[in-house]
């Protein structure tokens, strides 16, 4: 336990807004909580209690210092459910489609990962990069070294932050100096599980990059650790891109779809997040949907890299848990505000409508549930985890005027998204204690 006198209670006075719910199930007005004159209280790293500043003020001890913040929303944390911290360094490369651009840009990159130095030089930049964008979870790809988890995980740790992570499996169709071996890659993501796996706020993904670059024995003995450590999370890309899809049906012959390469391997649990899955057949959906894996919604990338426009409503109507990612570097943003803006474009492109609580509850409690971890952070229920950030409604000339014009919350919850960046985060806050401040 630590000493509650090192986490004194704090109380944050400002608009806030939590989900509650998904509003797909329980409908807009019972999916959220909003507070325009609120407190959040918080202790000893976790959640005390929200509500009104009228109803919660009173009751406060005399000593509890209040921190005042205007024209700020608080919301819980944001939490990316896919993104590559090896590929900081070359977001925004430019003219390829998904597998040019990992033979072009990414696997160059990601070589550069032998050297532990430069994997923890890139490890805090990124963490960085997501304090400022007001991300506090992530679940995140290394490189095929381990010494790359390794040092995440250190760092992570220093931050105190609720992190996933894993090594890439990669047995083959990679440069030699980026593959593992079924065996290699078993017992090195075997002895970060044990030496990471529920270490303090973290936890392991065992993570083979895709379908075309294992071979079925290093699946097998993915599957294998997942049976060994059955709360270990797997962490994997999905139906992504036309010709991906064509090249895993070559490579498994013997598999009815995709998706069957990693049924076939017993790689589909409550704990499987499943990147894009823009192309599914009925086939795959069902058997997410059986399994309770996720997938995991990433607009960005999917624009950038052309690779088509994920159908949310349908995959939703189908009962399979969706979070969204920003998938760097094929995203091209850290923020979970812009990459909810460009997941209204995508949408849009389809005829759709997506209501900002909702993005906001994909970003939050949505990816919470996607990670199985809502009994600990997503939202401000007394007892969770006190991850939160505040936004800045006037963090720009711009964005300051369009609130003036803004009625109601939707809208300025809109004009929040749609405008909003990294210079809309004011604090993050993890565990209670603050990791950015502007
Ligand atoms: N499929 C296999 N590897 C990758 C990757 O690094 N990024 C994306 N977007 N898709 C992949
Ligand atoms: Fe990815």
């Amino acid at each position: 336990m630590t000493d509650p006198k090192a986490h004194p209670a704090k109380a944050f006075r400002a608009a806030i807004l939590h989900s509650l719910a998904n509003p797909t199930d329980v409908g807009l007005e019972d999916s959220y909580q909003y507070f325009d004159d609120g407190v959040l209280l918080v202790a000893d790293g976790h959640v005390v209690k929200v509500g009104h500043a009228d109803d919660i003020l009173p009751s406060l001890d005399p000593s509890v210092e209040v921190v005042v913040l205007e024209n700020k929303l608080i919301t819980p944390g944001f939490i990316d459910t896919h993104i590559h911290y090896p590929q900081t360094g070359m977001i925004a490369a430019y003219g390829e489609q998904l597998l040019d651009w990992l033979n072009n840009y990414t696997f160059p990159e990601e070589k550069r990962f032998a050297d532990v130095n430069y994997a923890r030089e890139v490890a805090v930049q990124f963490l960085d990069e997501l304090a400022r964008n007001g991300t506090t979870t992530a679940l995140v790809f290394g490189t095929v070294h381990k010494e790359s988890v390794d040092v995440f995980f250190q760092e992570s740790e220093k931050r105190n932050l609720r992190m996933i992570a894993g090594k890439v499996l990669m047995d083959r169709n990679a440069p030699e100096d980026l593959t593992d071996t079924p065996e290699s890659g078993y017992e090195d993501s075997k002895a970060l599980i044990e030496k990471w796996h529920n270490k303090g706020r973290l936890h392991y993904a065992v993570t083979p990059r895709f379908a075309p670059t294992s071979t079925s024995e290093q699946l097998r003995l993915a599957g294998k650790l997942l049976e060994e450590y059955p709360d270990v999370y797997m962490h994997t890309h999905l139906s992504e891109n036309q010709k991906e899809i064509e090249w895993v049906q070559e490579l498994f012959p013997e598999s009815k779809n995709y998706l069957d390469v990693y049924d076939q391997h017993g790689l589909l649990s409550s704990r499987s997040v499943f990147a894009h899955g823009i192309h599914l057949c009925d086939g795959e959906c069902k058997r997410l949907q059986e399994s309770d894996s996720a997938i995991a919604f990433c607009p960005t990338s999917n624009l950038f890299l052309g690779s088509g426009l994920f159908p949310l409503s349908e995959i939703e109507a189908k009962g399979i848990k969706v979070g969204m990612g920003t998938d760097v570097g094929a995203g091209t943003s850290f923020s979970l505000l812009q990459t909810m803006s460009e997941a209204y474009k995508v949408m849009q492109l389809q005829g759709k409508k997506l209501h900002p609580l909702k993005s906001l509850y994909q970003a939050t409690l949505g990816g919470a549930k996607a990670l199985s971890l809502d009994h600990l952070i997503g939202n401000f229920e007394s007892g969770k985890e006190a991850d939160f950030v505040v936004l800045d409604l006037h963090a720009t000339q711009l964005m300051k005027f369009r609130m003036e014009h803004a009625q109601s919350l939707e809208d300025k919850l809109f004009v929040l998204m749609t405008l909003g960046d990294d210079r809309t985060v004011c604090d993050t806050y993890s565990y209670g204690q603050s990791v950015y401040n502007r």
